[in-house]
């Protein structure tokens, strides 16, 4: 039976998946056990959706804790909240013990918590801030190199595992993003190989998925001019249809691939197949989701 899809709607501001019933074979984590980081919204709140929706239990592990526990009760029992901020290691462990106590494993962790930084300050590299950088950094290399730890820790001794983290087209090419997000993001491209290298040998796979711009609050609030009607707009920490509207033509204005719009749910759909068996032998991988505009930049149309 075909998959009934009711239209995309919008959740607090952020484009979400329409609600969709999926028969219970076309199920693609039917039974597995799933950590989103990062996912009280955004990105990862539309794969928190995705992976619920085709029979994941997933715990969702934020410092937005309104958010985070918010969305936990809008969707099914088997998606849970969890506070945990990635940047501390007895966070993270927390996170990892408390869902095999409450689930027994761990199948899939999505390392997807990251932080912009300051967009509009310190732009050249002459006026680096090393707090800032120390900020991004820590957030999005030792949150993900910590989440890696630990879920390995869990995953080594059944000998199966699924790791993916979130680096971005900045982790792929110069000149897309801010200096220390820029370096972070090629870290975890990195760092997803190097542990794809030793995890592999105990049958656990580690991969990455780098988004072009996605309108979420990370990108609006980055280039929100501050004005009284834009924060008259901001609800929530999260941005209004308006924003969101605004930010998605400017992405559409730079991207490669005309007449399609990049949406977290599309990010979310490459994390499923990352997650799924039907990548079952893709190990190592950076999935790069951009419509070509890493491959296109500076193309001479010969
Ligand atoms: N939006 C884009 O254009 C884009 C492009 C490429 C990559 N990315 C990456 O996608 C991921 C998700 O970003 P998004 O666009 O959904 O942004 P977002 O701001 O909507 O979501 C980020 C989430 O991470 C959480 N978070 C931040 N610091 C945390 C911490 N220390 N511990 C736990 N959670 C924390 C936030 O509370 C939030 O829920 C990030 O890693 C980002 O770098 C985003």
């Amino acid at each position: 039976m075909p998959a009934q899809v009711i239209p995309e709607k919008t959740f607090q501001g952020i484009h979400v998946l329409g609600r969709e019933n999926i028969s219970p074979s076309h199920k693609r984590l039917e039974g597995k056990i799933a950590i989103v980081t990062g996912g009280a919204k955004g990105i990862g709140e539309a794969t928190v959706r995705l992976f619920a929706r085709h029979g994941a239990k997933v715990v969702i592990a934020d410092v937005e804790d309104t958010l985070g526990a918010v969305l936990a009760n809008s969707l099914a029992s088997s998606v849970t909240y969890v506070h945990c901020d990635v940047t501390l290691e007895e966070d993270i462990e927390n996170l990892i013990e408390s869902t095999i106590s409450r689930y027994g494993r761990l199948d899939i962790l999505f390392n997807n918590a990251g932080v912009l930084g300051n967009q509009s300050k310190h732009k050249s590299i002459v006026d680096f801030d090393v707090d800032e950088f120390d900020r991004v950094m820590r957030v999005n290399v030792r949150g993900t190199a910590l989440g890696i730890k630990h879920a390995a820790r869990v995953m080594i001794p059944r000998g199966a595992g699924c790791i993916i983290s979130t680096a971005s087209v900045a982790g792929v090419m110069g000149g897309l993003g801010p200096h220390g997000y820029t370096a972070s993001k090629h870290a975890i491209v990195g760092l997803t190989k190097n542990t794809a290298c030793e995890l592999g040998g105990y049958g656990i796979r580690v991969n990455c998925i780098s988004p072009f711009g996605v309108a979420t609050s990370m990108l609006v609030n980055a280039w929100r001019s501050n004005d009284e009607e834009e924060e008259e707009c901001m609800r929530f920490g999260t941005p209004c249809e308006q924003e969101i509207e605004k930010m998605e033509e400017f992405v559409r204005g730079l991207g490669n691939l005309k007449g399609s719009t990049l949406r977290a749910k599309d990010i979310a759909e490459a994390a499923l197949y990352l997650a799924s068996d039907e990548s079952k032998y893709v190990s190592g991988h950076n999935l790069v989701v951009d419509g070509g505009v890493t491959i296109s930049r500076n193309c001479i149309g010969l």
